[in-house]
């Protein structure tokens, strides 16, 4: 695959999608700079050496139609911090207003358009809304790895109207990343699964637990796991259709030699608010009118041990409702246990929305070895899916 590094942008437009949604407050501010952080290598890259940058990204789930809350106008001031660039906007992806904003952008100019899910061309993959986005730019960059796994036109059918068409620094570095945990891991390896649903992450353990010795479990899936053994798990989170798969998901990891590491405590609280009343409990003896919403302190000592002893580590999902002040400690231990692996040699590899978020408001960014830019689109990469967006930079 083509990326970026050896291309020279000199005199070109580059028609770049990059993967703009991120979390606004009311006040339209954003509140999680990194996708627009992570953004900066190849946008400079493309200035610097003497060309235009034309960005395409979506933000939210708009219904096809403009909508203020989701424009990307409100991020045009972040961009040009980011950048040290001027950045113009044009309120439409194509046609006429779109075309002239591309035809009067100068060498070392940046041009965002809006939304791209503002047409509904986008999502539905369109070759005509496609080809029309195409004729902004000379050159096609893909660095959105946090859409890649969705087959839209800016992400995906545009490519095959390029004849150059190549992977941002993103792209690379997320693959780059996660091919180091599928297919080069040190051991001792520990994945950290965490998060509301066993039905979220179902595929990627299945393929992990015949990668790695370790399998963490915490977050609300994990009392699916205690129910389906027969525990009492009072009024915690449970998937009632996955308790056969909890069972097998326990028999596989034996059979694998995989040690499956679940919470054997919890923090319970007796109502789902910050000011709850709690208390800690063994998760197959959980109270009726009582719901684990956090891991406990025996679980997160053997948790901070196994994942301190590891030299690679892959982290998805939160240990409990990390929103909530009083339910953010097992979180927290657990990013201070990567962290102090990692400066003591692992890989670490953050992924997953949630996990990159916690990860970063804790500080953390900068101490472990990657955070992933993706959620879903990582996640279907590590199940071992052809995510669309990579597969059309190849063809
Ligand atoms: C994300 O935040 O997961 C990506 O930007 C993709 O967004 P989507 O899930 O709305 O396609
Ligand atoms: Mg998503």
């Amino acid at each position: 695959m083509q990326t970026v590094k050896d291309y020279s942008f000199q005199n070109k437009t580059a028609l770049i999608r990059v993967d703009l949604n991120v979390p606004l407050n009311k006040d339209f501010q954003v509140t999680d700079d990194t996708r627009i952080k992570a953004t900066i290598p190849t946008i400079k890259k493309i200035l610097d050496d003497g060309g235009k940058a034309i960005l395409m990204s979506h933000l939210g789930r708009p219904k096809n139609e403009p909508e203020n809350k989701f424009s990307l106008q409100h991020i045009v001031g972040d961009l040009e911090k980011a950048y040290g660039a001027k950045v113009h906007f044009s309120k439409d992806t194509i046609g006429e207003e779109a075309e002239s904003a591309a035809q009067n952008l100068k060498n070392g100019e940046v041009l965002l358009l809006e939304n791209v899910r503002f047409h509904e061309g986008e999502t539905k993959g369109d070759e005509a809304f496609a080809e029309a986005l195409s004729k902004l730019g000379d050159v096609y960059v893909n660095d959105a790895f946090g859409t890649a796994h969705r087959a839209h036109a800016s992400t995906t059918v545009v490519a095959k109207f390029f004849d150059d068409k190549m992977a941002g620094f993103v792209m690379a570095a997320e693959i780059e990343n996660a091919d180091k945990v599928l297919q080069k891991a040190d051991k001792p390896y520990t994945a950290i699964m965490g998060g509301a649903k066993i039905s979220d992450k179902i595929l990627i353990i299945e393929k992990l637990l015949g990668k790695v010795d370790n399998l963490i479990i915490g977050g609300g899936m994990s009392y699916t796991f205690f129910k389906a053994m027969g525990g009492k798990i009072g009024n915690s989170l449970v998937e009632e259709d996955k308790l056969d798969l909890a069972k097998e998901l326990i028999q596989k990891a034996k059979e694998q030699g995989v040690e499956l590491k679940l919470p054997i405590d919890s923090i319970v609280a007796d109502n789902f608010a910050n000011d709850a009343n709690t208390k800690i409990a063994q998760n197959h003896a959980i109270e009726d009118g009582w719901m684990g919403l956090d891991i406990g302190p025996e679980a997160t000592a053997i948790f901070q041990k196994t994942v301190e002893e590891s030299k690679t580590i892959l982290w998805n999902g939160l240990m409990g409702v990390f929103e909530m002040e009083n339910f953010a400690k097992g979180t927290k231990s657990i990013a201070e246990s990567v962290v102090k692996a990692t400066e003591n040699g692992a890989f670490s590899l953050i992924g997953g929305g949630d996990s990159a978020a916690a990860v970063n408001s804790l500080g953390y960014g900068d101490k472990v070895s990657y955070v992933s830019t993706g959620g879903g689109a990582l996640l279907e990469y590590m199940e071992g899916k052809e995510l669309p967006g990579v597969a059309a930079l190849k063809a």
